[in-house]
Parts: C-alpha cells; sequence; structure tokens
C-alpha cells in the first residue's frame, strides 16, 4: 500500500510554507521567507508577519501541487503547525487548513512546530526511535529525548535567549548583515578565538539547561571597551569577537550535549543517536564539535540538509503523516497555540524569544 499523500501547511514564524510528502518522499517543498518585510526593524514584527502568511499561503499550496504534480483532490490529509509560534501567523494557517479540509473532506492534523523538528531525521535519515535531539535555531534550544510521534522528554534547554537570537544580536552589535549565523560565522573562520574569553554560561551548574543572554552582553561590553580605547573596531577586532562567541556557544552545547548524551544513555537505547535540528545547526563549528563528541561517546551523528533544518512545511507535513499513521486526526475545533510544550510534564522554561514563545 502507498503511503498517504499529505500537504503540510507552515506559518509560525517568518516563513509561508506549503509542501506535499508521501512516507519520506518529499515532492514538494516551497518557503516564502519574509526577511525583507522585517528588515527596517530589527526583528520578526508580528502583525506583518501574520498579513503575509495568510497573503501567500495559498500561493506556496499552489506552487507545491504544480511542482508534484498533483491536484488538491489526490491530497490524503491536512497537516498544519498549530503552534508553538508567533499566534497570528499560526492561525493564519490553521484557518487555511480547515478551509481546505472542510472543502475537501478531507482529515485535519494539526501538528506541533517542534514536533516536526524533532521528527526531520526520521524524515531525511530514517532513524529509528528512540534518539537524541538538539533543537537549536533563533526561536528554540532544548535536548529531547524523542519515543515517538508523541513522546518526547525535554531534558533540558534555554533559560533565556535562543542560540540563534545571540548570534543575529552578535552580527547586529558588530554592524553585520542578517541573519547572523551565517556571517557571523563567516567573520569568525578569520579571526582568533582565544583573543577575547566570553563567559560559557551555566556550566558551573549540574544538567543541560542553558543561558545565552550573559554571552551577549559580554559581546557587547567588549565591543564597547575596544570602542572606547582605540575610537572603532578594526577587521581583526571584529573577526576576533565572533570567533571568541561562536567558539563560546560551541563549547557550552557540546558540553552540554555530552550531559545529556549521558542522561540518554543511562535508558540503554539500541542504537544509540545524536540528531541536530534547527538553524544554527548550520554552523559548522557546531556540527564539527558535535560529531566529534559522538565519536567519542559511540552515538550516530545526523544533521539533516540545511534546507529541511530551518523552517519548512516537509517536516510539517511529514509529522502530520506519522500523526495520522498513528490514527491522530483533529476537528474544526483545532485551536492555534502560541505556547505548547513538547513534553508537558518538564517544569516550564523561563523566558519567551523575540522570534516567537518558546517551548
Ligand atoms: O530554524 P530557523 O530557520 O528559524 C527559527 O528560528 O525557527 O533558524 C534561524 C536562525 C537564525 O537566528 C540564524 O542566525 C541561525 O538560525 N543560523 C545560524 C547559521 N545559519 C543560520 N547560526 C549559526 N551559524 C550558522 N551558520
Ligand atoms: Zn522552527
Amino acid at each position: 500500500m502507498t503511503d498517504p499523500l499529505i500537504l503540510g501547511l507552515e506559518s509560525s514564524c517568518d516563513d509561508s510554507a506549503a509542501a506535499l510528502t508521501r512516507g519520506r518522499d518529499v515532492l514538494a517543498s516551497v518557503v516564502k521567507g519574509q526577511g525583507a518585510l522585517h528588515a527596517a526593524y530589527g526583528g520578526v514584527v508580528p502583525e506583518i508577519a501574520a498579513r503575509a502568511h495568510a497573503e501567500r499561503l495559498d500561493l506556496c499550496v499552489e506552487e507545491a501541487l504544480a511542482e508534484a504534480g498533483v491536484t488538491l483532490r489526490a491530497v490524503d490529509a491536512i497537516a498544519v503547525t498549530a503552534g508553538p509560534g508567533l499566534i497570528g501567523g499560526v492561525l493564519s494557517g490553521v484557518m487555511l487548513a480547515k478551509g481546505l479540509a472542510a472543502g475537501l473532506g478531507k482529515p485535519l492534523v494539526g501538528v506541533n512546530h517542534l514536533a516536526g523538528h524533532a521528527l526531520t531525521p526520521r524524515l531525511t535519515d530514517g532513524l529509528a526511535f528512540p534518539y537524541l535531539m538538539l533543537l537549536v535555531s533563533g526561536g528554540h534550544c532544548q535536548f529531547l529525548t524523542v519515543r515517538g510521534p508523541q513522546d518526547f522528554s525535554r531534558l533540558g534547554g534555554t533559560i533565556d535567549d535562543a542560540p540563534g537570537e545571540a548570534f543575529d544580536k552578535t552580527a547586529r552589535l558588530l554592524g553585520l548583515p542578517q541573519p547572523g549565523g551565517p556571517s557571523v560565522e563567516a567573520e569568525a573562520l578569520k579571526g582568533d578565538e582565544r583573543r577575547f574569553r566570553f563567559p560559557r554560561p551555566l556550566l558551573d551548574r549540574p544538567g543541560c539547561d542553558l543561558s545565552f543572554s550573559g554571552l551577549k552582553t559580554a559581546l557587547l561590553r567588549q565591543r564597547d571597551q575596544i570602542v572606547a580605547a582605540q575610537g572603532g573596531l578594526t577587521r581583526q577586532d571584529r573577526a576576533d569577537l565572533c570567533a571568541g562567541f561562536q567558539a563560546a556557544v560551541r563549547d557550552v552545547l557540546a558540553e552540554k550535549a555530552r550531559r545529556a548524551i549521558s542522561l540518554y544513555m543511562d535508558e540503554a537505547p539500541a542504537s544509540p543517536a545524536l540528531a541536530v535540528a534547527g538553524g544554527v545547526a548550520a554552523n559548522r563549528a557546531l556540527r564539527g564539535a558535535l560529531e566529534a563528541l559522538c565519536a567519542e561517546t559511540g552515538l550516530r551523528f545526523t544533521a539533516p540538509p540545511l534546507a529541511l533544518c530551518t523552517d519548512n512545511a516537509a517536516m510539517i507535513a511529514y509529522a502530520g503523516g506519522e500523526l495520522f499513521a498513528a490514527g491522530v486526526t483533529h476537528d474544526m475545533d483545532l485551536a492555534a497555540r502560541p505556547r505548547w510544550p513538547l513534553d508537558r510534564t518538564a517544569a516550564p522554561l523561563v523566558g519567551s524569544g523575540k522570534k516567537g514563545a518558546k517551548a
């Protein structure tokens, strides 16, 4: 029997996206980013994002159908991000999905955006449950044990900012273009990570919770000291600041990953694996550190290709397919949720990211 054809919709932050999947086959994945609309404001403006999603999501669906060469009638179920995220955007997606489901008489499946990220290694690499996941993006940062499409345990997470936010802020403070991650990484390649020693927050505390807001402040102070002393930053100063900052993020994430691995291994999984997802997982210094850690501790390391690491609808369609196969569907009461922790038993983390509510 062939797998059902799933249409997925994503609109929880600043990417409008639609995709069609059949099992692990991605037939089409369309992402329309909104970077240019928000550029002048230094962050995502929720009202602008919501309006843009409402205007673009149906175009994404049309393009995805054309790319896959299928009609709406052929779709077996509609999967949609129902949270967590910026509520106006999530509502745009949920309303469109409900309209399509009602109009076509097809089942509706509400998907947790974080579950979409967390299940992506199954889509890209066929990874079997359970596995350890580091979800690290502009809006999220957490370690999860993934046991099933609805079975997640959070081992730790950020108590304030997400690392992607810190990369973006660093770029802004140093006059580098957005998104900050790639520009800071490129500068760091030319810099000396030992010149400025930035703090490694929370390493002195047990467990695998993380914090990144102090690191941003330390960078700001260091920059201001240099400017006060010599009237401005040289190219080398900028590169060294980026290298020092990136090294601190890498070291903190690697050390916390080591602790998460040790907690996860207490479960004695049959084939131990660590997977990463989210935009920051594109960072080569971080990937390198995690790969080395996995080699040392005997875990398989999986990092999905970048297009499926960052926000997209293929992950939502795929996760929706897993839920649908497990018998999960929703009716017209499906709610759009600004907050929606994957692990409902874990204590809530402090703080709320600029790019959307954390969970
Ligand atoms: O997953 P994503 O596309 O969106 C959400 O935040 O949900 O992640 C975007 C974040 C941005 O903060 C961006 O600066 C960061 O990922 N990023 C990187 C790199 N590429 C993107 N951070 C560090 N190094 C990179 N190469
Ligand atoms: Zn995301």
